[in-house]
């Protein structure tokens, strides 16, 4: 059984067909990235899953367990951890108090739990900056603190969404190491981008969205070597 599966979606903000007939199959320890153009409906994609907005047909399992229709602090609770692609951290708290309240609204004891120390290792830049308020960071320093306060409620799949869009080229390599020891600790992530070379190396598999469906999937090697299906679905 798949850790995470999603089968035939169909997802609409009110009255608009979004996703149709989406599938996808997220195994435990696996980079997932969903690659596509603007519009494709990735981040729709992510919000479904997150119980966002949640699908009006089809069905998202979680280790075999319907999870559509629960709310999302719910979903969140049961591992799946979901960074927006809006960077949301409280502007007026310190990176202290921005981690603190995660640990205290999303931590669920889990067998490796995320401590400030743990996060600080990962992203060190937190740890100089950890009496500073969220609002002072820069772009790339609130990407990496969303992401701390997500890994602070322990979960099992993170959910990320564009986390190099805007980032200057050294943070995205930055942000792109930092991602890739997440990976080999053990943690299952879903990977929203556009940014090809950002996901080349990090990604196992690869699912390509337009017009809200899966047009292609593959190994991140196939993918890779098929200047066809980058021609075709992602050119700009
Ligand atoms: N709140 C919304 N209301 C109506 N349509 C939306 C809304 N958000 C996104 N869409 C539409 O849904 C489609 C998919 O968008 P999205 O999932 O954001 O794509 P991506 O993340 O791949 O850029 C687009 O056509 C977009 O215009
Ligand atoms: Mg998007």
């Amino acid at each position: 059984m798949a850790l995470l599966e999603v089968s035939h979606i169909d997802t609409y903000y009110a009255d608009s067909h979004i996703l149709f007939d989406l599938s996808i199959t997220v195994e435990a320890g696996e980079v997932v990235c969903l690659l596509g153009r603007n519009g494709a409906g990735k981040t729709t994609t992510v919000r479904s899953i997150a119980g966002l907005t949640p699908p009006r047909a089809g069905a998202i399992t979680l280790r075999g367990r319907d999870i559509v229709g629960l709310p999302p602090f719910r979903i969140a609770r049961l591992g799946i951890g979901f960074v927006p692609e809006d960077r949301r951290v409280f502007p007026n708290l310190t990176v202290h108090e921005n981690l603190e309240v995660a640990r205290r609204t999303w931590g669920n004891g889990s067998a490796s739990p995320w401590s400030e120390e743990r996060v600080f290792d990962l992203f060190p830049i937190l740890r100089e900056r950890r009496r500073q308020a969220g609002g002072t960071l820069s772009g790339g320093e609130q990407q990496m603190l969303t992401i701390a306060r997500t890994l602070m409620g322990n979960p099992e799949i993170l959910l990320l969404d564009e986390p190099s869009e805007g980032l200057a080229p050294i943070v995205v390599e930055t942000l792109r190491e930092q991602l890739g020891r997440l990976k080999a600790s053990g943690l299952t992530i879903v990977l929203a981008e556009q940014n090809v070379r950002f996901v080349s190396d990090l990604g196992d598999r690869v699912y390509i969205l337009e017009k809200g469906t899966v047009r292609y999937q593959g190994s991140m090697a196939r993918f890779l070597a098929d200047d066809e299906v980058r021609r075709t679905y992602l050119a700009v």
